[in-house]
């Protein structure tokens, strides 16, 4: 027997609280008979494969672990199973409407969208791209937000990315509502967000566990530093340096190098701080594999000797 069978969470508001842009009896269909239908069949899919107790996400990120006659079911309806449970969390019917204007999340839709109506057309087009069932999705990838869309039931989580907000695209969410009018189901979806639990959702967000790279020894301006304890002055010094020799054609990576210094030294700037290790994580691993001190599109390397 399954000690901890995945069930269906209650809605957190009433059927008809998304009213009107949502009606109750989609609500109705799309909680307690799709959600349900995600849940049974994902029970199902576990079932003898030691992996009954394992949480959704842990679930989604072993795929590959299953057997292949598995592992199409449990991908479909484990992530369905997630995917919903995150998607009536994500709606309210006192929606404020916009993030905290001075939060981070805020901070983080300027630097990727330029302000709140580009994140809402950026998903919104997202949303209409997306070619049959999918989700359209605003995740976290451990540095910066961004928009990404899936098909069918498969969630960002598979692929080492943190939802934040995801709109359901299948036609249950919204036919019984707007037939084939998915442009004018999003509109309304958007009336109804939580910002509150998406900016929850970032603050939450994994990042990587950049303290062995602070204390990675880097030259800077001819001196040994520990890469957290470089600062601003010195980031902007030891570019213009790089610059400098980055005329000398055979070597050619430096001037990307002394970009990436410069890059470092801006983000010290904006966020008002005056040390590499002040930044947040994701900005620190950007920026060291900017510099080379990890190799790009490799993890972490552990220090020399
Ligand atoms: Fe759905």
């Amino acid at each position: 027997m399954w000690a901890m069978a995945y069930t269906v969470p209650d809605l957190p508001y009433p059927y008809e609280a998304l009213e009107p842009h949502i009606s109750a009896q989609t609500m109705r269909f799309h909680h307690d008979k799709h959600h349900q239908a995600y849940v049974d069949k994902a029970n199902a899919a576990l079932d003898g494969t030691g992996l009954e107790d394992a949480p959704p996400r842990e679930v989604l990120t072993r795929l590959s672990e299953f057997p292949p006659d598995k592992r199409d079911a449990v991908r479909n309806n484990v992530g369905g199973h997630l995917n919903h449970s995150l998607f009536w969390e994500s709606m309210t019917p006192d929606s404020t409407g916009t993030p905290a204007k001075d939060g981070k999340l805020m901070g983080a839709i300027r630097d990727t969208f330029r302000g709140l109506p580009g994140l809402k057309e950026t998903i919104k087009d997202a949303a209409m791209s997306q070619f049959g069932s999918g989700w359209a999705w605003l995740v976290h990838d451990g540095y910066r937000i961004l928009i990404v869309t899936t098909g069918e039931q498969d969630s960002p989580i598979t692929d080492g990315l943190e939802p934040l907000l995801g709109i359901d695209v299948w036609e249950h969410a919204y036919y019984l509502d707007y037939e084939n009018r998915r442009a004018e189901y999003v509109d309304a979806w958007l009336q109804v967000v939580d910002w509150a639990v998406v900016e929850q959702r970032f603050g939450e967000a994994p990042v990587p566990d950049v303290s062995g790279l602070l204390e990675r020894l880097v030259s800077v301006c001819g001196t040994e530093h520990r890469f957290g304890e470089v600062t601003l002055d010195e980031a902007r010094a030891h570019s213009a340096d790089l610059k400098a020799l980055a005329g000398w054609g055979p070597m050619a990576k430096i001037g990307a190098i002394a970009r990436g210094w410069s890059d470092l030294a801006l983000q010290m700037q904006k966020h008002k701080v005056n040390t590499v290790a002040e930044l947040d994580p994701g900005i620190v691993e950007h920026a060291a594999r900017a510099l080379w001190i990890i190799l790009p599109g490799r993890s972490m390397v552990e220090p020399q000797g």
